[in-house]
């Protein structure tokens, strides 16, 4: 999602712009040509990277070995259908609407409630396939789960109206975001969805509980005593090493509004809420999502956390997992590292928000055999990017005075992450959208764009930065230090006007060989539509793979464990317009568009990205 929002953070903290302006000339970074600015803006542990030169386009970028396949050309990449490169081939799966199980309600235009709460949500975004539980290796490439997050959907593309005019329309609206677990097989060479007892809905009425420090906290209490109940806005996606699916809540402010007299607090605003919200109207129907309800006071407090999902356990209540904080959170990027810890990324996309990183207590397997989650008891860090190539993880822990002066406990400073992390001193990005931990220990993240930058700092190079970039780290101490040195990967305006042109990168993912796949969200250049790239992280070389249907955005990867089949998204395909494509059905200007999966496979059958 895409949202066009104002700036909540006005914690000042611009810690770069001072330093800079001692160190280079911002004429340069305004007037020269992007590559000057780029090469004068870099410490020299960035111009020393040859990815980040060949990305940059300051050099020509070597040839792969790792991407063979022809890409998408730039003039073939638009208009109402996908496009994929003519080695790939690819099919739709799982489109808004369709029934969880085979005799399920069918789709019909605009849904009722009772229909959409049996149906697969709208907003496809990210997700996770998880192979059907004691496979074979073979059965476990063609038969498993696939959680998907169900993002969002505009009134008028869910409902066919821009308002709600009852509560059964607030409640359709409700059963289409969420999250969808689907058992899917591959019968012949198409993936279908199969009758299963593990296909499930849980959307923003299911019944949730809360783990972690801020787990019965009067934070999380309403005065009106209902129990916690639902996830929204699901984004970006992680998975853990004990095989749960994680959830995570982004702009859950938007679902909010006031039906009365309200103000907004000022943890409230740095949350972006407001009286309209992306006006859903949900507050007309469901006091709950009624700012200026008393009885519903904190209501706000229970959205913008992880939510951890069984996806083998149809009846398991997903937990909101508090040690990991409460941001508009992305995604989650989670790895295990070499000590046991399991290590956690996570991206806050707004403009001049942050980047964070959580590490658990201990190692995950003696936890889990204790009862503990490692989700649950851990260390929470913001990152501050020096200028100099360094940069430091911030905790938030109600241990530092500078924190214990601002908030009581630490359920305070977990509920209000981002404005603990104003008061460490964080530095403001470019909007951090995903991260991915590639094979060699380095996390990349997309800064998507931000129009609204007018101090250029290193790690943010461009004011404005109309068509976002790439940025990398390595952390220190087998990933559990404090310190990490980083580099720009890429900058996406570079790429504008040949064959690799791209803009607003949003999804990402590094496969185990090296390779970087980068899904984009926003206005394409040179006549695209959204698209997916595939880069060597080695060479910078770049080639494009796939674009969407008009209006879309590509989002969402996962594949199977061999690699032979790679699951996307197209999300919002048209805007919901039906005039600008009817996907997946064929064009005929009429048949409402719907969200969907897109399986891709090699013609050849090999893996997906060569
Ligand atoms: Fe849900 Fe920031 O994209
Ligand atoms: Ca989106
Ligand atoms: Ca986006
Ligand atoms: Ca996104």
């Amino acid at each position: 999602m895409s949202v066009d929002n104002e700036i909540v953070n006005q914690s000042g903290n611009l810690p770069f712009s001072k330093i800079l302006e001692t160190r280079v000339s911002r004429r340069k970074v305004l007037s020269g040509s992007l590559a000057l600015a780029a090469s004068s803006f870099f410490a020299p542990s960035i111009l020393a990277s040859s990815a980040a030169q060949a990305a940059t386009g300051s050099s020509k970028p070597l040839k792969s070995t790792l991407i063979n396949f022809k890409p998408v050309a730039v003039a073939d990449g638009s208009g109402p259908w996908p496009t994929i490169s003519e080695d790939y081939q690819w099919h739709a799966l799982l489109p808004w609407g369709e029934p969880l199980q085979p005799d399920g309600p069918m789709f019909s235009w605009p849904p009722t409630a009772a229909n959409q709460q049996q149906q697969v949500g709208i907003g496809h975004d990210g997700m996770t396939f998880f192979p059907i539980q004691g496979a074979s290796e073979s059965e476990a490439n063609s038969h498993g789960l696939l959680a998907i997050n169900h993002e969002f959907g505009r009134n008028t593309h869910v409902l066919g109206k821009a308002n709600p005019e009852s509560k059964g329309d607030v409640l359709t609206s409700q059963y289409a975001h969420g999250v969808s677990i689907i058992e899917i097989m591959k019968e012949g060479e198409t993936w279908q969805r199969v009758k299963s007892d593990k296909n499930r809905r849980i959307h923003v009425n299911t019944p949730v509980t809360f783990s972690g420090p801020v787990a019965g906290h009067p934070l999380l209490k309403t005065p009106a005593g209902n129990a916690p109940a639902g996830t929204v806005n699901n984004c970006a996606n992680g998975q853990t090493p004990w095989g749960t699916y994680l959830t995570c809540e982004e702009n859950f402010n938007g679902y909010f509004g006031a039906t009365g007299e309200w103000k907004a607090t000022s943890a409230q605003a740095r949350y972006g809420f407001s009286d309209k919200g992306f006006k859903y109207g949900w507050e007309k129907f469901d006091p709950r999502f009624d700012l200026s309800n008393a009885a519903h006071f904190n209501e706000e407090n229970r959205f913008g956390w992880i939510v951890e999902i069984d996806p083998n356990d149809p009846k398991s209540v997903p937990v909101k997992r508090t040690a990991l904080g409460r941001i508009k959170h992305e995604g989650v990027a989670l790895v295990v590292a070499r000590s046991g810890h399991v290590v956690a990324y996570m991206g806050d996309d707004q403009r001049f928000d942050y980047i964070y990183k959580y590490v658990s207590a201990g190692d995950w397997q003696q936890m889990t055999k204790v009862g503990k989650s490692p989700l649950d008891e851990g260390r929470l860090y913001v990152a501050k990017f020096n200028d100099d190539g360094n940069g430091e993880w911030l905790e938030l822990t109600i241990k530092n005075p500078v924190l214990a002066k601002h908030f009581n406990d630490q359920a305070e400073v977990l509920t209000y992450a981002r404005l603990a992390a104003d008061h460490l001193g964080a530095t403001p990005m470019d909007r951090p959208e995903w991260t991915t931990v590639a094979p060699n220990g380095d996390v990349y993240c997309t800064l998507t764009n931000n129009s609204k930058r007018k101090d250029a700092n290193v790690a943010n190079p461009l004011a404005p930065n109309a068509d976002g970039h790439i940025i990398k780290w390595r952390d220190s101490g087998n990933r559990l230090g404090t310190q990490f040195t980083w580099d720009i990967f890429l900058i996406a305006q570079d790429t504008h006007g040949t064959e690799h042109s791209f803009s607003d990168p949003d999804g990402i993912w590094a496969d185990p060989d090296g390779r970087l796949f980068i899904q984009t969200d926003g206005g394409q250049k040179d006549g695209l539509n959204n698209q997916m790239l595939v880069a060597d992280t080695t060479t910078g070389e770049l080639r494009r793979l796939f674009t969407g249907v008009t209006g879309d955005e590509v989002t969402g990867i996962t594949t199977t464990p061999d690699r032979r089949t790679l699951f996307i998204n197209t999300q919002h395909p048209g805007n919901g317009d039906p005039a600008k494509t009817n996907f997946p059905a064929k064009p005929d200007g009429k048949t409402i568009p719907r969200d969907a999966t897109i399986v891709i496979t090699r013609k050849d059958g090999g893996i997906v990205g060569s």
